[in-house]
């Protein structure tokens, strides 16, 4: 079905009827997609519980929209063109019927292993098809999913394991990224020491390097699925019955699982997906991302197979074999639309023109950028050198609990401004609020960025603790959804993201929340306590600073190597500290409150300025940090 928005003055209209009866407008989009039962109540909702609601008591299975619906019309079409991480390696294609078939066996494999409709599934994959057709899978029998991306420590997985009671792991045997390979089956094999409630362990060969086997729980991908019929009728799942859960971090405690739910986020995925990119039948799109994240789900797996395009997948980095690999890839299947994130375009744009001018890129239509604010220079750059001058760069906000694009520019139909992500989309009411709870309705102006009405895929609780779901998004401002995010409106009421106003910090767009370091450093033997913050990075968007104060005699760079290893061992290497210090103190109050903005402008590369200072219980403490400061 085509739901994509011709023209900005149409976008205006369609996003003056999504705010004047939003019940109406998302009803009539829903009516497009395969319904089992009709819903009886479009929305109910309220953000104090919270609770909402869509589609209540419609009855559906999304794969049957991703699959089932496009087999007559365009069941030879490719879905998935699968590019290896070695350039020289034999790339895979999956049509639509074949996808559909593949997902069919798996999913009654699962059956086999007995997984049912409610059963959580982590998902501990490289990018490649298993990995997706897992993730469908588990979908068509109502399992729900839980993707864990394959670059968390086996600490970090187990943690995820654990909080959602995984019956099932599927995995493979190793990973390629780049020049590096890891043994994914030995980090499970090392994580489920410490879980309880795993019976199965579904292991696909992919590097095909030795793995030990479990007897009686580890269980061979191709074996099962070979043995499988190949049709699997869809479970019938209420449009509120759980899709996936997804960890995220947030300011305090372990990260947590964002819960999306069917029928809102298979509307939204399809709709955002096909507007924001203003697909169209035919084009190639590709997404960078790794399906671990948001990103994936929504703009690899769903999106995209909702709207019946053809997807690009890529196993591999920007920078392997040469920084010229994305160009190559766009070149050589044609990628009209093009999404990934400032850190790699940064990156690129530092490797020099040489590895771009070899490629035409005349395919390119639409480039879009992610997870975190683009500076202007990557801005300029991604918008002349890839996009030719001649395509939109559209700079996408949103969030894991968002589920899908908020706010951005549609295609080339969006005016466009530099860094700013533009408009919301229809359906989205985002507003700025003051630090007092007030809404800031004038433009140009700055403040802590809400929204005031559910949009379809909202997340709908934290797994297994509704009340800190409520606490962390729903309680800051009574009656709004916080974003954690900071943001400015323009004169024309484009936004700008500014970024976290919270201890969370993007690295690369990975998402970290400064105590989740922090409690990993503290298992460091040597290590009495520490702080960590973020600071502005070229290349990462932020980097991550570590202030420890240790009560070992060992060299500096001893104990900076050791604290990597913690940090690594307990997130993983993703999250390893570009800086670590090793100071006497750390700058307290006097009721024992380490003040982080110190610390933060230390990182920042101030050296002097720090404001009021008096309420500090020891003030010579800054001093010795700035001696050594990095
Ligand atoms: O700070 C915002 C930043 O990434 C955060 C969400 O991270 P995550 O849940 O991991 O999802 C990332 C991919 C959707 C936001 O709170 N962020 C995301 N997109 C942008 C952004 N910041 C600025 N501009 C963006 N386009």
């Amino acid at each position: 079905m085509n739901l994509r928005i011709p023209s900005f003055e149409v976008y205006k209209s369609e996003y003056q009827k999504s705010v004047d009866n939003p019940e109406a407008f998302w009803s009539e989009i829903a009516q497009t997609f395969e319904w089992k039962k009709p819903w009886t109540n479009a929305l109910s909702w309220n953000f104090n519980e919270p609770n909402v609601k869509w589609f209540e008591g419609g009855s559906m299975n999304i794969t049957e929209n991703m699959l089932d619906r496009h087999l007559e019309e365009r069941g030879d079409q490719v879905a998935f063109y699968w590019e290896p991480n070695e350039p020289g390696d034999v790339a895979k294609t999956l049509t639509y019927k074949e996808l559909h078939r593949e997902v069919c066996k798996l999913a009654n494999g699962l059956k086999s292993l007995g997984i049912e409709k409610g059963d959580r599934v982590c998902i501990y994959m490289p990018m490649t098809l298993e990995g997706i057709i897992s993730v469908i899978a588990c979908a068509r029998i109502g399992a729900v999913h839980s993707i864990v991306f394959a670059g968390f420590s086996s600490n970090a997985l187990a943690d995820r394991i654990n909080d959602a009671k995984a019956k099932l792991v599927i995995t493979s045997d190793g990973l390629n990224r780049g020049t590096k390979q890891l043994d994914l089956k030995a980090m499970v094999d090392e994580a489920l020491k410490q879980c309880d409630s795993v019976e199965h362990v579904l292991v696909h060969k992919h590097t095909h390097n030795d793995t030990n086997y479990t007897e009686g729980r580890d269980v061979d991908y191709q074996s099962l699925v070979d043995s499988m019929d190949d049709n699997c009728p869809a479970e019938a799942m209420d449009s509120e019955d759980m899709l996936f859960i997804l960890y995220t971090s947030g300011s305090t405690g372990k990260p947590k699982g964002v819960v999306h739910t069917c029928g809102g986020y298979m509307i939204y995925t399809a709709y955002s997906f096909q507007n924001v990119f203003q697909y169209e039948q035919g084009d190639v799109f590709w997404c960078t991302a790794d399906i671990g994240w948001i990103t994936g789900h929504s703009y690899i797996v769903y999106g995209p197979l909702l709207s019946g395009a053809t997807s690009v997948v890529f196993e591999g980095i920007p920078t392997y074999p040469d920084c010229g690999r994305f160009w190559a890839v766009c070149d050589k299947y044609k990628v009209n639309q093009f999404y990934t994130a400032p850190t790699a375009i940064r990156a690129l744009m530092g490797a020099g023109l040489e590895f771009v001018t070899p490629f035409k890129l005349d395919s390119l239509k639409v480039i879009g950028s992610v997870g975190e604010p683009i500076n202007d220079e990557a801005w300029q750059w991604y918008h002349r050198e890839i996009g030719k001058d001649n395509c939109p760069v559209v700079d996408t906000w949103w969030q894991t609990e968002t589920g899908g694009i908020m706010i951005s520019g549609l295609g080339s139909h969006s005016p466009m401004n530099p860094t700013h992500a533009g408009y919301p989309l229809p359906g989205i009411q985002p507003v700025l609020l003051d630090q007092d709870g007030n809404e800031i309705t004038e433009n140009e102006v700055e403040g802590y960025l809400c929204v005031k009405y559910p949009w379809p895929s909202i997340l709908r609780t934290t797994y297994g603790d509704h009340e800190r779901c409520k606490n962390v998004y729903f309680s800051n401002y009574e009656g709004y959804y916080f974003t954690g995010d900071g943001a400015k409106r323009d004169k024309d009421g484009m936004y700008r993201i500014i970024g976290r106003v919270d201890d969370v910090i993007n690295v690369s767009g990975h998402r970290f929340g400064t105590a989740e370091i922090e409690d990993a450093i503290n298992t460091n033997q040597h290590v009495v306590e520490s702080a960590v913050v973020g600071y502005p990075h070229d290349i990462k968007g932020q980097g991550i600073y570590a202030y420890v104060v240790v009560d070992s005699n060992e060299a500096d760079t001893a104990i900076e190597l050791s604290v990597c290893d913690s940090v690594s061992d307990g997130i993983g290497r993703i999250a390893k500290p570009d800086k670590i210090q090793v100071v006497t103190g750390l700058p307290k109050t006097r009721s024992g409150k380490i003040m982080r903005r110190i610390l933060r402008k230390i990182a920042e590369g101030e050296r002097a300025n720090f404001g009021d200072t008096s309420t500090l219980l020891d003030p010579t403490v800054v001093e010795s940090i700035l001696e050594k400061a990095k």
